[in-house]
């Protein structure tokens, strides 16, 4: 067993941690209050190859594995979660599966504009009546002419405002209801109309987007085979999941490092507080914490990488580590006491921006369904074991 990253994967978790160490986390806060990032940052994020970390040279990326796509991951969330949520879907939720499901006519036509950054990849599972159960949703593809005529609506979809390519769901057969019966399609974001900005808790820098769509796409747009696409939902989120895993680690570690730094620098009753017990042992349960949630994240990145199951392993590293990011940001704000509940720090934010980790790529609960069923052997044409 090797616990070192490799000389490559080093390298791009510097170029990562020294670009946002520089370029995002000295604005997070403004960007929290603003409700945005500028645009710019996407293409300079595309400049570095960090738009396509994982993504191999020939189809316009950077030809990194995916144990530096989550270190990538970690390091721009920990500077601005909002950021690292933009770059996890349009990678991890768009890009990925495109690479790994589409034909090669599909590969080179969409993965290079994404890959380089110049156009933002988002995934539309969610509606209104379909979140958890996602297998119930509405939105339908008929039959039309040489295409399909795809309609209805999906519900928080991360990044549609920017511009690019859709990676939509749709029900192909109108007699099933459930998780049958349903396609993946990839659709231009101006083929779809943007219904509504959400207002959220956190993660304010990054948008998400209420859609609907009422139109024609060619036939050339279905991703996968008929009927068959929630298996490339189920399997697009057991890589996702790994990606928030990685997001909730670098929050934490955000939070940590501010208590930390203020642990030692504020005095109380004559000494640093770092100096008692009670904040001593806030401090030590972080870092633990942060240490286990980190290694199940690698751990679910590594199976991964190497082509192995990784469902319940991602499930896992999302599940701990997003309950882990929302009590560890919790304690940091108790380390700084009134300080920490103001926005003079940032970490009332980091306490805002880890909520939603339980809640997207599928709730706790849902993490906990799936680790259930993989260890159950409950899975529906789950790979012998
Ligand atoms: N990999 C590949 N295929 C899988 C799979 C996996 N991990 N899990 C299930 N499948 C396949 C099954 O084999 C089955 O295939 P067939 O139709 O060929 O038999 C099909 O998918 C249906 O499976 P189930 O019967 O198990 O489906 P279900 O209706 O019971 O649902 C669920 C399972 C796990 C609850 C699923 O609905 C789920 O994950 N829900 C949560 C949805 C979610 O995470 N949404 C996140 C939205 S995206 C987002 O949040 C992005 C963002 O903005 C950050």
């Amino acid at each position: 067993m090797d616990f070192d990253l490799t000389a490559e994967q080093r390298e791009i978790q510097t170029l990562a941690r020294e670009f946002a160490n520089a370029e995002i986390e000295p604005h997070a806060s403004e960007w929290d209050r603003a409700h945005g990032f500028p645009r710019e940052l996407l293409a300079k994020l595309g400049d570095l190859g960090l738009m396509g970390v994982c993504v191999p040279e020939e189809y316009g990326g950077a030809g990194a594995d995916f144990v530096s796509y989550v270190l990538v991951l970690e390091e721009l969330s920990r500077a601005d979660a909002g950021v690292g949520v933009t770059v996890a879907v349009h990678t991890s939720a768009c890009t990925l599966p495109l690479l790994q499901f589409g034909t090669e006519e599909q590969r080179a036509r969409f993965v290079p504009p994404l890959a380089r950054g110049e156009g933002v990849g988002c995934f539309a599972l969610t509606e209104p009546g379909a979140g958890s159960d996602a297998g119930a949703l509405v939105t339908r593809a008929d039959a039309d002419g040489d295409g399909w005529h795809v309609s209805g609506a999906k519900q928080w979809i991360t990044n549609a405002a920017f511009g690019g390519t859709v990676l939509l769901f749709a029900r192909t057969d109108a007699e099933t209801k459930s998780a049958r019966g349903v396609s993946a399609f990839i659709v231009d974001t101006d083929q779809i109309t943007i219904t509504r900005t959400e207002e959220k808790l956190g993660l304010n820098s990054s948008v998400t987007n209420d859609i609907a769509i009422d139109t024609h796409i060619d036939g050339d747009r279905l991703i996968g085979d008929q009927n068959h696409g929630f298996r490339i939902a189920m399997a697009t989120l057991d890589g996702g999941r790994i990606g928030i895993a990685a997001q909730a680690v670098g929050i934490a570690q955000a939070a940590y490092d501010v208590a930390r730094r203020y642990a030692k620098e504020r005095e109380a009753f004559g000494h640093p507080i770092a100096d008692f017990q009670a904040i001593q042992h806030k401090l030590a349960n972080m870092s633990m914490e942060i240490d286990a949630a980190r290694l199940l994240t690698l751990r679910a990145a590594w199976l991964k990488k190497e082509g192995r199951p990784h469902t319940e392993a991602g499930a896992k590293a999302k599940l701990f580590a997003s309950e882990m990011a929302r009590r560890q940001t919790s304690e940091a704000i108790q380390v700084l006491g009134g300080y920490g509940y103001t926005k003079e720090f940032p970490v009332e934010r980091y306490y805002r921006d880890a909520k939603i980790t339980e809640i997207y790529e599928g709730t706790s609960e849902i993490q906990r369904l799936v680790i259930a069923r993989e260890i159950l052997g409950q899975r529906a044409n789950a790979p012998a074991t």
